[in-house]
């Protein structure tokens, strides 16, 4: 089995190692369009397998979609960072640009693949790899949520000093500093609800820490982070292959679940095989219904620029 990841950045990079190191595939290709870039990587990685013990043989590719043929599952990483000065109309432009034409490239090699697009702005992207392709809507995954519940687990772990693992939260919405919506109502530790553990005013900074969470370390290291977003994507390929069927929070293509239709957001999935392969409905409450409606009225303005460009 054939895996890519297109992007050889510290997200792309990191969610290849991580592919490797689980052995998740025998053929792993790191793609991009930096001359060196990604072949350097991959024999970095390669020059680890020894001492970690893992199968997977990583190769590096500059711009050569040929050598991704065959791929079951592809991983986007590729795009701009904002920079000051730049309007977000800029960032969609550049990076619409970019995801849609890897999109189409890959497409020619591999037809059959399913993609898992972490590109920003995630939710558009999704939108769009979707909608230019035309490919059936179960293959493309908008990584988002999976990245934001593991960011809600760790805030809530360090508040209940407990461990991550043992705690279910999860992150519906979009990926944004004001779109994400952690349901802490539902998060339970050990399948009792958090909310017995905690104040009310520790829900809200929790909740509050977790939606600025990019944001907070993007200010510490000085650019977007890599570690986490990396083992989502990384998990969401683990699922995919092992056809492990688990539930995560992933932006995909709404007809009419959540009260939404041709928007991508990021509701709660279930991955295997094929892809998304089923929307579970959580029941949100009313409080949350609103809020979701916010975040898809947010999610869609982006989208429409999309029309513009
Ligand atoms: C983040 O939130 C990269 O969008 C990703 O860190």
């Amino acid at each position: 089995m054939k895996i890519t990841v297109v992007g050889a950045g510290a997200v792309g990079a990191t969610c290849a190692d991580n592919i490797a190191r689980a052995s998740l595939c025998t053929d792993l290709v790191l793609l991009d369009i930096k001359e060196g870039l990604s072949e350097g990587k991959a024999q970095d990685m390669m020059q680890s397998a020894a001492l970690l013990g893992f199968e997977t043989r990583v190769t590096g590719s500059t711009k050569d979609y040929e050598k991704t043929a065959g791929s079951s599952v592809v991983v986007v990483t590729s795009g701009i960072p904002r920079k000051p000065g730049m309007t977000r109309e800029e960032l969609i432009g550049t990076n619409a640009g970019i995801v849609k034409d890897v999109v189409s490239n890959i497409l020619k090699h591999s037809p059959d693949a399913i993609f898992i697009i972490i590109s920003n702005p995630m939710d558009t992207m999704t939108y769009l790899a979707l909608t230019s392709s035309g490919i059936a809507k179960n293959r493309i995954i908008g990584m988002g949520g999976t990245l934001d519940s593991s960011r809600f687990r760790y805030q809530l772990s360090t508040h209940l000093q407990c461990s991550p693992a043992d705690l279910n939260a999860v992150v519906v919405g979009g990926h944004g500093d004001t779109t994400m919506i952690p349901l802490i109502r539902m998060a339970t530790w050990n399948s009792v609800p958090v909310t017995n553990f905690l104040s009310e005013e520790k829900q809200k900074q929790i909740v509050s820490d977790t939606m600025v969470g990019g944001a907070t370390l993007t200010k510490l290291i000085g650019t977007s982070a890599w570690y986490a977003p990396g083992a989502a994507g990384a998990a969401l390929v683990k699922s995919i292959v092992r056809d492990e069927k688990k539930l995560y929070t992933c932006s995909v293509m709404l007809d009419g679940e959540y009260g939404q239709k041709d928007i991508c957001i990021g509701v709660p999935v279930i991955i295997g095989k094929n892809g998304w392969e089923k929307i579970l409905d959580f029941n949100l409450n009313e409080e949350e219904k609103q809020s979701f409606e916010k975040s898809a009225a947010a999610v869609r303005a982006m989208n429409d620029v999309l029309k513009t460009l």
